[in-house]
């Protein structure tokens, strides 16, 4: 069990996809002004954004969406995959994704300053999201009884650490110019407006018709039937979809299904101490 995580800065990661040499790329790596970063923690809707950026980027072309795993359409700098991509080969704009927080990114990141979309989610959402996920997958530590395992997540000892750090991390970046920040539960009440707002972000206007497009290609049960984002190309010893599947639910506030009233008043508490200096606006309930 112990060999499942690698401490890095602080922070578990899987040991699985994380190596020294991917770790030292990700350190080293030179960022563009117009590459799109996807930033989250994880179960934060970034498969979703994996889908929704291609689109936008592409004018609503799905020949990226259809071809390619997420991983390599939208790969995660910090993992072992990045390596093998040739990403400085890559045209602009590239889209790169990052479970990592604020203060982790590399040196070129700060004098880029590249485009970053930055989803945050409702963390009883992504409590209950990992809670399932951590459960069908080898590579993760099982998340034991509930009841432990949300002491584990509100003290941070999980993969990528605190969900509150990560947050607070990116919502205090120093320049936020450069920053788009949405949250899931937007996506899920406006998915339409969502990617409206992101196309405008990206400074990639699309006409009515191909917003309709992307919309719909990005709806949870037409995302659950695309091989290349469902995650089915994982063998199952690896993440055993009968258990959970990866588009497990789609929605906002299956917490209500997963937290006893205890348990959600303790998360409550803890939330409104970590949180008490953050001024961001949220939308979820
Ligand atoms: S990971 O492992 O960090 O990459 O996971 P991530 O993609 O961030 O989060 C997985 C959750 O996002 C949900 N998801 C979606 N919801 C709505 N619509 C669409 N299209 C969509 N795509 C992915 C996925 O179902 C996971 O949430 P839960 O609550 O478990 O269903």
């Amino acid at each position: 069990e112990a060999d499942l995580y690698t401490l890095y800065k602080g922070v578990y990661v899987p040991t699985v996809v994380h190596t020294p040499e991917s770790l030292k790329y990700f350190e080293e790596f030179k960022f563009r002004p117009d590459d799109v970063l996807i930033a989250t923690y994880p179960k934060s809707g970034t498969t979703w954004m994996q889908e929704v950026v291609p689109l936008i980027l592409s004018g609503g072309d799905p020949a990226s969406v259809e071809t390619l795993h997420n991983w390599d359409r939208v790969p995660w700098l910090e993992e072992k995959q990045a390596l093998v991509l040739n990403l400085d080969e890559r045209p602009s704009p590239r889209m790169l994704t990052t479970h990592f927080h604020y203060d982790m990114m590399p040196a070129s990141f700060f004098k880029v300053k590249p485009k970053v979309i930055y989803v945050m989610r409702n963390p009883k959402d992504v409590f209950t999201s990992s809670f399932h996920y951590f459960s069908s997958t080898s590579f993760l530590v099982k998340p034991g009884p509930q009841s432990e395992f949300l002491h584990k997540f509100l003290d941070g000892k999980v993969i990528f650490g605190s969900w509150f750090d990560h947050v607070k991390s990116w919502l205090n970046a120093e320049d936020k110019q450069h920053i788009f920040y949405i949250s899931y539960e937007e996506m899920t009440k406006d998915l339409k407006d969502s990617v409206t707002r992101i196309a405008g972000f990206l400074e990639k206007p699309l006409d009515a018709e191909v917003i309709e497009s992307i919309t719909n290609r990005c709806l949870f049960k037409n995302m659950k039937k695309n091989k290349m984002s469902n995650y089915s190309a994982v063998p199952s010893e690896f993440m055993d979809q009968t258990k959970s599947e990866f588009l497990r639910k789609g929605v906002a506030g299956d917490w209500k299904n997963q937290l006893t009233v205890a348990e959600a008043e303790r998360f409550d508490a803890v939330y409104k101490e970590k949180m008490k200096d953050v001024e961001y606006t949220f939308v979820w309930d």
